[in-house]
């Protein structure tokens, strides 16, 4: 349980913590390389470190500083995971991204394995990747039957696929790219709108052959079969997902001005800086740096705010933020829709119901529906019980809500954001002060 009420401005500098989305496929990519990865800004969030943890059990020797910044991975090619009695068992936490892109990698191993999680993830549709994997020849199982974790995939050769995704997800497509490099065949992935684009990125940069074009039917990625991919230095920027609370709370808090430094503004990723622009935002973005992932600072000042519509191709640029885009939207004058974003309920909890069940509590006027919210936004909110269900941005988005409420509002489980920002609470006390 954590209280927080009103605070003053937030002012002064910060560099949040590295990009989750990022981190992982360093280490996932790394240790299917040949060579040493190095990698620095990395994250040592608890989702990240599962992904560690799963390739440490596979045989590949991975080295974290001790503040957990900088990561060296001994990779040891695309087919040097192992798994001593052919069968090895993964645990990956709260990540779904350790589970659908592990699940990719892994179908074409010639070893089994039993992949599970906590119960959150033992709720997540894996069906979408299950589905495309067994097209490609995989044995992929949902050991319960319910189309979620534990998984049970028995590694064998694989076919390369066209498969048409029917969500824009950066899992899924992350999954069957995995699946590919081993495939026979090219293999092609078309979602209706274009997810996070770092998998392709790095894979590239790795030395694998993928290519990405929008066509007639949505976003086309595809990967040629490959023979190694080669190690390399990843340079992880800040996070944008969790740039997005102080961006949110300086944005809301009267008299604010904060520096939000190297963070991540890949356009596949930076829906908010658009959606918090349309909201009347005053963002500036400074020192850009175009690197494998551009970068900027991102300088937010105080500004009021009016509601938007958020909806169509931009959701899976900001799918992650929606919760404090809501929170933002109940202080905004004016309504704020959020649509075609029904993928909110399967992240890690239901995050429609659980941030209309929040805003409400703390007295703003939320309707849910059934791909997104309609927030009537102006009101004074006073502090209340909030329920994060487990859920790291929900925590965070909440405690923003915290520092513009009246009274106290309380947080019941805060810890869940070790998943991804575990400096969360003393890095926003530090600009509070
Ligand atoms: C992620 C993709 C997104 C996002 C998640 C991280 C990734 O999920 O919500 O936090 O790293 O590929 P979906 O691909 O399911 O949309």
């Amino acid at each position: 349980m954590l209280a927080i009420s009103g605070k003053g401005p937030l002012r002064g500098e910060i560099r949040i913590p590295g990009d989750k989305s990022i981190s992982h496929r360093g280490v996932m990519f790394g240790s299917l390389a040949e060579g040493t990865t190095e990698i620095s800004g990395f994250l040592p969030g608890a989702d990240c470190l599962s992904t560690i943890d799963c390739f440490r059990r596979m045989g590949i020797s991975i080295d974290l500083s001790p503040d957990g910044h900088s990561v060296r991975v001994e990779g040891r090619g695309l087919h040097g995971l192992r798994a001593p009695g052919g069968e090895v068992s993964l645990y990956t936490g709260n990540s779904g991204t350790t589970t659908r892109i592990l699940s990719g990698i892994l179908a074409p191993q010639a070893f089994t394995s039993i992949l599970t999680g906590d119960a959150s993830i033992e709720k997540r549709p894996m069906k979408r990747i299950i589905d495309p994997l067994l097209a490609m020849g995989a044995d992929i199982v949902s050991v319960r039957g319910n189309g979620c974790a534990p998984l049970k995939i028995t590694g064998h050769p694989l076919t390369g696929i066209r498969y048409l995704s029917p969500v824009a997800s950066a899992q899924v497509k992350s999954c069957v790219l995995c699946a590919g490099l081993y495939a026979r065949e090219e293999t092609i992935l078309v979602e209706p709108a274009l997810s996070r684009d770092h998998t392709e990125r790095m894979l590239a940069a790795f030395g694998a052959s993928v290519s990405s074009r929008r066509t007639s039917r949505g976003y086309e990625a595809s990967v040629q079969p490959c023979e190694r991919l080669e190690a390399r230095k990843v340079r992880v920027p800040g996070d944008i997902s969790s740039a997005a609370y102080f961006l949110a709370a300086a944005a809301l808090v009267p008299g604010s001005e904060v520096l939000i430094r190297g963070t991540g503004i890949n356009p596949t990723r930076a829906g908010i800086l658009q959606a918090a622009g349309a909201m009347g935002a005053d963002i500036s973005l400074l020192n850009r740096e175009d690197g494998a992932e551009p970068a900027a600072d991102i300088l937010v000042r105080h500004s009021s705010l009016k509601g938007t519509v958020i909806e169509g191709d931009i959701i899976p640029a900001l799918i992650d933020e929606l919760p404090v885009l809501a929170l933002m939207a109940a202080f905004a004058e004016g309504t704020t829709i959020i649509r075609d974003a029904a993928e909110l309920k399967v992240k890690e909890t239901d995050r429609i119901a659980a941030v209309t069940e929040g805003l409400l509590a703390m007295g703003a006027r939320v309707t849910p529906t059934d791909d997104g919210m309609v927030i009537e936004g102006g009101r004074p909110l006073h502090g209340a019980l909030i329920h994060t269900y487990g859920d790291h941005r929900l925590a965070m988005s909440f405690a923003v809500a915290g520092l513009m409420a009246d009274g106290e509002t309380l947080l019941d489980d805060e810890t869940c954001v070790s998943v991804s920002y575990p400096s969360f609470f003393s890095d926003l006390n530090a600009l509070t002060r």
